[in-house]
């Protein structure tokens, strides 16, 4: 079952196992670094049928450091252009990307050089969110945002999109999860607004929705349109379930194809304890709710634990990160078990 095709519109997924969107912090000037083409070559030849370019800014504000990757210019755009066409030449895979703004979570340093840590006050930029909340004792207040400010915030993900179909990318998904700004206006932890965008789950989803509708509206309908959401903030107080479930019916309603299940980052520290496959039974109840196409993350290690749940909880793909990171073959290992082997680059099929 998992290494069944999927066919989402006109695109054909080769299996059911996509690459996550993983944040280097490694971009120059926005643009993809010598890094990328490592680390997405890499990434493109382990068998997985789609690799999902990080989260990539939609504006300067929306940056998390400021290495990261962005598609808000024309020369963002090119560099792009040039990274994929050298990917999908080489590898017969489909390649999406995720857009994003940070909100108040940006405006910080790579997590390696200081974790969860605000720029010092001379590097840093003055960050905007639902509310003026920060996120963390130590981290500076962001400007709540006015009406004017979410209009054209909704306009930068239009013009990420539009620049995203141009330089040929299979897959569209916007991140409206782990705790950025899409989440702040989501969830009631951040989200203290009283006017339309604020208090009940109709105003809290508001903006999000706009943008899933502008978007719509220039990301061709062939390919595939998804959004990353918060299953759980794992907080009292904060989103549950059935906010996640009342979220993808909308996004279904406006004509996306998928929803991809995470859950928590709306703060530092929530109640979210990771062990295998954990957001699974999240991911089947929020699918049987929706009737959403549905991925989900989260600690999916073992390869018979991945096969029961594209088989028996009918999840439809399933989204991995670390482990592919630690262990390359991890996919072409469990293909061989399933004797499958048009996976395995031809060049290395004496070999694996
Ligand atoms: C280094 C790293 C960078 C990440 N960057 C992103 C990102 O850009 N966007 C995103 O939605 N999730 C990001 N994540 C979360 C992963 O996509 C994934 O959902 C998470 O690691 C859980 O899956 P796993 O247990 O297979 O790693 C990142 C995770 C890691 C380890």
């Amino acid at each position: 079952m998992i290494f069944q095709n999927l066919k989402i519109n006109s695109i054909k997924l080769k299996n059911r196992i996509v690459v996550s969107p993983m944040c280097q912090y490694s971009s120059q000037n926005g643009s993809p670094s010598n890094w990328h083409y490592q680390h997405l070559e890499h990434l493109s030849s382990t068998g997985a049928s789609m690799v999902l370019l990080e989260s990539t800014a939609v504006d300067r504000l929306g940056k998390i450091s400021d290495a990261d990757m962005c598609l808000y210019n024309d020369t963002h755009e090119k560099n792009l252009k040039k990274l994929i066409k050298f990917l999908k030449s080489k590898n017969d895979i489909k390649y999406g990307i995720q857009i994003s703004h940070s909100g108040r979570k940006g405006s910080s340093y790579a997590p390696w050089i200081k974790h969860n840590t605000p720029l010092p006050k001379k590097k840093s930029w003055k960050t905007i969110s639902a509310s003026s909340i920060s996120r963390d004792k130590g981290w500076p207040k962001p400007v709540a945002m006015s009406k004017l400010q979410i209009k054209k915030v909704v306009q930068k993900f239009r013009n990420s999109a539009i620049r995203a179909n141009r330089i040929k990318f299979d897959c569209l998904e916007i991140h409206m999860a782990h705790g950025y700004l899409l989440h702040q206006f989501f969830s009631p932890i951040s989200n203290k607004r009283i006017d339309e965008y604020g208090g009940s789950l109709i105003n809290r989803t508001r903006f999000l929705n706009e943008i899933a509708q502008e978007v719509r509206k220039v990301w061709p309908r062939h390919k595939i349109l998804g959004a990353r959401i918060t299953g759980t903030d794992h907080l009292k107080n904060g989103l549950s379930i059935n906010d996640a479930i009342a979220l993808s019916k909308d996004l279904k309603r406006i004509g996306f194809d998928y929803v991809s299940i995470s859950s928590g980052g709306i703060l530092p520290l929530t109640k979210m304890k990771q062990k295998e496959a954990f957001r699974v039974d999240m991911a089947k109840k929020i699918k049987k709710n929706s009737k959403m196409i549905t991925t989900t993350s989260g600690m999916i290690t073992k390869h018979d634990v991945s096969e029961n749940i594209i088989k028996n909880k009918k999840i439809d793909f399933i989204t991995i990160a670390r482990i592919i990171v630690k262990n390359p073959r991890w996919i072409l290992e469990l293909a061989k078990k399933n004797k499958i082997k048009n996976l395995i680059p031809n060049q290395y099929k004496r070999i694996i």
